[in-house]
């Protein structure tokens, strides 16, 4: 069963928060549903929080907070990402604690970058800053986010005082091309996986193999799409109705059977 880095137990599945509190730039129309959305998922067990600088430029992180205000900060475990135009040294320690600062936090759970950047080098330069705010208590970990093979040899040299513990990468019955070499990768080297866009949108309660199983299982499409990612992943999906949150929940507590994912891995589009 995949963990996350750190000593909290944590939940099977996350909660994503991109497109709360606006897109690049912040917007707070939507704040009182969102925060509800993020509440609501706490109160039903979910403890995995994923937000990040980028979402709503800071807002979605804001709302997280109010979200979290009054609950027991020990039993929930927070994600955020730094951008990986802000990998120099003293831009990463202005990006983690602007990010505390919004979350009204002490220290993240996990901290990951974003995706990586245009000039290799500087993945090293980041991960050598975000060892220091390990150091610092300030992060519990660290990881990447959409990182290649290549990429994440590349962070694990850099890193000498703390291990590269997570990457989160795009990964669903639609896009499975993580099957191909970034899983096994992390498996091999204890790296925890999270899955972000998990339903492709929405998008996996298309597939004619999701819906065959479903109705062969009695449960919908997107929870039968999300439990075939549980046992290799964390994945994160996000979601703003109350109505969908509820069916997110039902996509635990039972097992595809073998057969149902051998079904669902056939016929899905090939991991290239
Ligand atoms: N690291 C990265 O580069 C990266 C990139 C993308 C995403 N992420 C993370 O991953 C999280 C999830 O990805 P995502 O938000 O892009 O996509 P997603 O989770 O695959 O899909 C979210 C969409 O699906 C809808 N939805 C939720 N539950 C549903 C249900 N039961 N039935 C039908 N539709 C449902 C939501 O609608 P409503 O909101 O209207 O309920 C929302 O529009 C993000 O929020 C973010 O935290 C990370």
């Amino acid at each position: 069963m995949p963990r996350l880095p750190g000593p909290k137990s944590t939940s099977r599945i996350g909660f994503g928060t991109w497109r709360m509190g606006g897109l690049r730039s912040a917007d707070s129309v939507h704040d009182a549903e969102e925060t509800r959305a993020i509440g609501f998922a706490l109160d039903h067990g979910i403890n995995v929080l994923d937000t990040a600088e980028m979402y709503g430029a800071g807002h979605a992180e804001e709302l997280v907070a109010r979200a979290l205000a009054g609950r027991d900060r020990e039993s929930i475990y927070v994600i955020t990402k730094v951008l990986p135009e802000h990998l120099d040294r003293d831009a990463v320690a202005r990006s983690a604690r602007a990010s505390l600062r919004r979350l009204g936090l002490t220290y993240a759970d996990l901290y990951l970058i974003h995706w990586p950047p245009e000039r290799t080098e500087m993945i090293r330069e980041g991960i050598r800053a975000m060892e220091d705010l390990v150091r610092e208590g300030l992060v519990r970990a660290i990881g990447v986010s959409n990182f290649g093979v290549r990429e994440m040899e590349e962070a694990m040299a850099a890193a000498s005082r703390t291990e590269i513990s997570a990457n989160q990468v795009k990964y669903s019955l639609r896009h499975r091309e993580p099957e191909r070499e970034v899983i096994p990768f992390c498996e091999d080297h204890h790296i925890a996986v999270i899955a972000h866009t998990p339903l492709d949108r929405g998008g996996v309660a298309d597939l004619p193999a999701v819906r065959e199983v479903a109705e062969r299982t009695g449960h919908t499409p997107v929870q039968v799409a999300l439990n075939y990612l549980v046992p290799r992943t964390v994945p994160i999906p996000k979601a703003t109705r109350i109505d969908h949150l509820e069916e997110l929940l039902g996509s635990l507590g039972w097992e595809l059977s073998a057969a149902d994912r051998e079904r669902l891995r056939s016929e899905g589009p090939p991991a290239r």
